[in-house]
């Protein structure tokens, strides 16, 4: 017969704080070091991790577009729990197109769909990148795996790429662009896209491929042609 035992605590354990001590030793940490370490308030609830790796500036985004609203909804309305009881998780889902000039609020609006997917309890796998960023990791150099970079953004279940040709056109950027948006496109992952140019632009800065493969994957957003930055009060 299984006997009840109270749960121990680390004080009352000494055999267990020993035998830290001993993996930290043989580690060359010294305890002490590790005894002055602040407390650090750790992130506790899914908002507040989301919270910590969104920009400062859009912590507090909160999406307004109509059309945005409604692609959280029909995202929300998509996922699944990989078990039963478990958490709701972004797995498929349409993807919108954010097209308006220069600070117009689309970046905004994009980190205020993510809040909101996060809001509604749904667990949001998500990466953020712009584009220019993107070429520069996707750049071949000795410390980093191209590939493996690309496939973290190919397969991340929610991506926001951000300013989608704004960077120098080149071959480079063509065939990067169309490897990631072709594997997103096959694999029906939901992908939020902004840009400051016309889907014409768009076809000659990245292709007919790419912007063939957008035109039916995603819903075009306009935005109302104001820079915001330049309002009266922005910060
Ligand atoms: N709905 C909003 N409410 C309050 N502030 C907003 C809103 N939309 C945008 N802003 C603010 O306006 C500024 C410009 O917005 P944002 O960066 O999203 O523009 P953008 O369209 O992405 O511009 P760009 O094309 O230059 O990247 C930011 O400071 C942002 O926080
Ligand atoms: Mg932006």
């Amino acid at each position: 017969m299984r006997t009840h035992r109270d749960p121990q605590t680390l004080a009352d354990a000494p055999s267990v704080l020993d035998r830290m001590a001993r993996i930290l030793a043989a580690r060359g940490i010294d305890q002490h070091t590790v005894d002055a370490l602040p407390d650090e308030p750790e992130p506790y609830s899914a908002e507040q991790a989301l919270s910590a790796g969104l920009p400062p500036r859009y912590r507090d985004a909160i999406a307004q577009h109509p059309q945005v609203l409604a692609w959280v909804r029909q995202v929300a309305a998509l996922t699944a729990a990989p078990s039963l009881g478990a958490r709701r998780q972004v797995t498929t889902g349409p993807s919108l197109l954010m097209a308006g000039a220069v600070g117009a609020g689309k970046t905004h609006e994009a980190y205020g769909a993510i809040r909101a997917l996060v809001q509604a309890g749904i667990g949001v796998r998500w990466r953020a990148t712009t584009a220019a960023d993107l070429y520069a990791e996707l750049r071949p150099s000795a410390d980093t795996d191209a590939e493996r970079v690309l496939a973290a953004y190919s397969r991340v279940p929610l991506l926001l790429l951000d300013d989608l040709g704004a960077a120098k056109s080149s071959e480079f950027v063509e065939e990067q662009t169309y490897r990631l948006i072709n594997r997103r496109y096959n694999s029906l992952l939901p992908t939020l896209i902004t840009t400051n140019l016309p889907i014409k632009d768009l076809r000659t800065c990245l292709g007919d491929r790419v912007t063939s493969r957008l035109a039916q994957m995603t819903t075009r957003v306009s935005f109302e042609p104001v820079d915001r930055r330049r309002l009266p009060r922005a910060a």
